[in-house]
């Protein structure tokens, strides 16, 4: 059997009918597919086509969270709440971009853990529609922008917000949020500042990383940009089949702007 074939297993999950690859070999998560059932139609649909995915509601829900057991938005919020409680600082104390933000599962989160205040932002129009038709009351402001641009309009907007930490879950490294996008964002927020994220552990390899992130943060750190308080390794999500993945989520403070030239 090659990778390309499958007899999918249909499965109900939280309304939407589900059915995920059986392929011999495991499946680089950039390639990763399952079909849907949406309306009276299954449709093959790749899980980084996000836009696809936001387009239909509780689809998102019912595959990541539910069926692949995803619990990043937990496990990120968690840890910022742990450390934060050890800086004896609240929760409503943060004014938070959230970036890569979705369809707003991570605000929820948020918003669940005391948090008033909450941007968004996301590369997809369809991540901002989803959020505001399935948690309108999530965000504070939720802005359509791309972070490696050097200049925005909503950046200003950002910066008026006064805002003090950066979140952002599952989307650093693939073809999601780039290093640069990263800085940007980091500099969006006032010093010192929190950062709280998570990333691919293999994206924090010396040997294995090509995304820069390793390098990036190694830089970071070693010349005091930030500080790391936690470091935490967890299986983040199953693959579509069954194989654990694994990240690290960190939290951090940052405690100056951080320069272009950090870019690896
Ligand atoms: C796996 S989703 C995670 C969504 C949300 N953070 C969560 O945990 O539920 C990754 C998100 O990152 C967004 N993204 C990818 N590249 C981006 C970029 N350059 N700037 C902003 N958002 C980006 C995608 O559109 C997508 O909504």
């Amino acid at each position: 059997m090659t990778q390309q074939q499958s007899h999918p297993i249909g499965e109900q999950f939280g309304g939407i009918p589900l059915r995920l690859p059986q392929v011999a070999a495991s499946l680089d998560q950039n390639e990763e597919w399952c079909e849907a059932r949406i309306g009276n139609q299954w449709r093959r649909i790749r899980l980084h086509d996000y836009g696809e995915i936001y387009n239909v509601p509780n689809l998102y829900e019912s595959l990541f969270p539910r069926r692949l057991k995803c619990c990043s938005p937990e496990r990120v919020v968690g840890l910022l709440e742990e450390v934060l409680s050890d800086f004896t600082q609240d929760m409503d104390d943060l004014r938070v971009l959230d970036m890569g933000a979705g369809n707003g599962m991570v605000a929820d989160q948020l918003r669940r853990s005391g948090v008033k205040t909450i941007y968004g932002v996301d590369i997809l129009p369809e991540a901002r529609s989803a959020a505001r038709r399935d948690r309108p009351k999530a965000y504070n402001d939720y802005f359509v922008c791309d972070l490696t641009e050097s200049e925005h309009a909503d950046f200003g907007q950002l910066k008026a917000a006064h805002l003090n930490t950066l979140v952002t879950v599952a989307a650093l490294g693939y073809d999601d949020i780039p290093t640069k996008a990263f800085i940007q964002a980091c500099n969006l927020i006032e010093s010192p500042g929190w950062l709280a994220f998570n990333i691919k552990e293999t994206f924090l390899d010396e040997d294995a990383d090509q995304t820069g992130f390793c390098a990036l943060v190694r830089r970071l750190r070693r010349q005091g940009y930030i500080q790391v308080q936690a470091y935490r390794r967890y299986r983040h999500r199953l693959s579509v089949t069954g194989t654990p993945l694994y990240y690290i989520a960190m939290v951090a403070t940052k405690r100056k702007p951080i320069p272009m030239s950090m870019l690896p």
